[in-house]
């Protein structure tokens, strides 16, 4: 069977129909999700990062990952019919149309780090009669080592289809001054082998995760460090991440562990905690979103009550929390609410915005004109 790259250029290839069919197959959402979950296992990002690229992004399949990884972040995608389909789906992340073997069109240093998953293979190939795919894989390299901060890292998911093509990438790498090599995972496994580019510009903080290094180039070792490994995340955070997003996607998913659901019985026995965030017969669907105004009591004199504008929700059964932002007096306050805790009498609804930001980026809202404002006061004046 032909492979994509051969049959039509990229944004011809991917026009709308193939980007709906790509977009809504269970068994592409699955595979581009594990790909992207691994890519960034390999990044082993330190906490602070916080702002990456997603270079080919599509649809944002693979960046939604990231959003539920709490990252922000910019995908660019030479497809406008990938990425319209990733602004219906109202992705979180901002989509550029621009092609990668033009260059990476961002400014020096604007990146923590940046993934691709399945894309960079399609530099290997040459679209028309002057396009040259060795030149512009050393711009897409050049380019994309500037747009990172120093020691930013890079963690690309490809197919490659020859040998050639593994050094062509590997060497336009290196000239362009990263550090790093390949990894190739399940290697005996026809179906199932992956390869990762694994690169790094420059020294970080925490070296990248190189378990199962293939093939080498000058890097510092890393070798079998498990610590490093475990604290990329914990069996039970990946499980219950699974289970989200397998949730997410309709999949039948097992139970709760025992120990989960009587803590969730015990800290919210009218379930109305858990009414605010899922969807239920009880409250008829409508649930708290990103840009809702609510105000937070407590059962205690000691807390004040809290009123503030979502910016975030994150839903992680116990550790499910609200991102609240008000000014108060004049300054910008965010209080993080854990949903489950106990010395929390109630969350109340209290006004819902007139219309929802596109895609949710209550981020951006800080500190410009956009930001919330004092609620207190204009919740005052409303009465
Ligand atoms: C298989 S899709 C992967 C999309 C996304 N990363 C995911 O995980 O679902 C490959 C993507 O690479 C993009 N692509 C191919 N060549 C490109 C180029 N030269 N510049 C930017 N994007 C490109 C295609 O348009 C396509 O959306």
């Amino acid at each position: 069977m032909s492979r994509p790259e051969q049959l039509a250029p990229p944004e011809i290839f991917y026009n709308d129909t193939e980007a709906v069919k790509y977009t809504s197959s269970t068994r592409v959402q699955h595979i581009q999700a594990k790909m992207t979950f691994r890519a960034l296992e390999l990044l082993n990002l330190e906490p602070s990062s916080q702002m990456l690229l997603d270079i080919g992004c599509g649809s944002g399949l693979s960046g939604e990952i990231l959003t539920e990884e709490g990252y922000i972040w910019c995908g660019m995608d030479i497809s406008p019919s990938m990425l319209a389909t990733g602004l219906d789906r109202e992705v979180d992340g901002d989509l550029f149309l621009a092609d990668m073997g033009n260059g990476i069109p961002f400014r020096p240093g604007s990146f923590d780090a940046a993934i691709s998953i399945s894309a960079i293979q399609w530099l290997c190939n040459a679209d028309t009669t002057n396009s040259d795919p060795q030149r512009r894989t050393l711009r897409f390299f050049n380019t994309l080592f500037a747009s990172l901060k120093k020691g930013g890292k890079f963690v690309a998911q490809f197919y490659p289809m020859n040998d050639n093509q593994i050094d062509q990438i590997l060497s336009c790498a290196k000239v362009a001054g990263f550090q790093g090599g390949l990894v190739i995972d399940d290697p005996d496994s026809k179906k199932n082998k992956k390869y990762y580019l694994v690169l790094s510009a420059g020294q970080s903080e925490r070296q990248l995760n190189l378990q199962g290094l293939n093939m080498d180039a000058p890097m510092n070792k890393v070798g079998n460090n498990k610590k490093l490994k475990k604290k990329v995340e914990s069996t039970k955070n990946y499980i219950n991440r699974k289970k989200e997003l397998m949730k997410k996607r309709g999949k039948v998913v097992a139970k709760d562990s025992k120990f989960t659901e009587k803590q969730l019985e015990k800290l919210d026995p009218t379930f109305w905690r858990r009414d605010l965030i899922k969807p239920s017969e009880r409250n008829g669907g409508s649930i708290l979103r990103p840009g809702d105004i609510v105000r937070v009591m407590y059962n205690t004199r000691n807390i004040p009550t809290f009123t503030g504008q979502i910016i975030k929700i994150s839903k992680k059964n116990l550790d499910s929390n609200l991102l609240l932002r008000n000014l108060i007096n004049k300054v910008g306050v965010e209080l993080n609410v854990k949903l489950f805790n106990p010395l929390i009498s109630r969350i109340d609804l209290v006004r819902k915005p007139n219309k929802y930001k596109l895609r949710n980026r209550q981020y951006y809202i800080r500190g410009n004109r956009l930001d919330v404002g004092d609620l207190d006061a204009s919740l005052r004046k409303k009465k």
